[in-house]
């Protein structure tokens, strides 16, 4: 079909570059948004590879989504200082909240959960970036505020 083919036209491009699966799969990332179920299979004899090496290499890396992106991205910072305000909890209790571990996305393709390194808030943390927008000093409270004003 027309992804397959797309995906494996993508795939020769980088074929003769040393390493070129890891360009490929940012490649088609960049292109749809998230790795196709059906990528690995598509583009693993192009590198002679097996499928279940190249499906290692995207569940190894978590910048590869295995899904669209939700409509909003929330991501937390869990970088030193952040720690050492307290994000941790507030990671719990977002992934609790939110029923999403970090590199998920809703059901509904609302919201995406994240984590991050370092905002350049690290004074004021728990620092959190929704979409464009950050916040700071989050705590459990902050959070739900803000998840609600997502999600109504
Ligand atoms: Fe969280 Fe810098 S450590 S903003």
């Amino acid at each position: 079909d027309q992804l397959k083919h797309a995906l494996a036209e993508l795939a020769m491009a980088h074929r003769d570059q040393l390493g070129g699966l890891m360009p490929l799969l940012h490649a088609v990332q960049k292109q749809y948004g998230y790795i196709p179920e059906i990528c690995a299979a598509t583009v693993a004899p192009v590198f002679r590879l097996s499928t279940a090496e190249v499906d290692g290499v995207i569940s190894f890396y978590h910048q590869f989504k295995s899904r669209p992106q939700g409509k909003h991205r929330v991501q937390i910072c869990r970088a030193e200082a952040c720690q050492a305000n307290g994000c941790r909890s507030l990671e719990q209790f977002s992934k609790d909240h939110l029923q999403l571990d970090y590199g998920e996305s809703s059901d509904d393709g609302l919201i995406s959960l994240d984590s991050v390194y370092c905002l350049g808030l690290c004074s004021h943390g728990p620092a959190v970036r929704v979409d464009d927008e950050l916040y700071v000093q989050v705590d459990n409270e902050k959070m739900t505020r803000i998840i609600r004003e997502l999600t109504s």
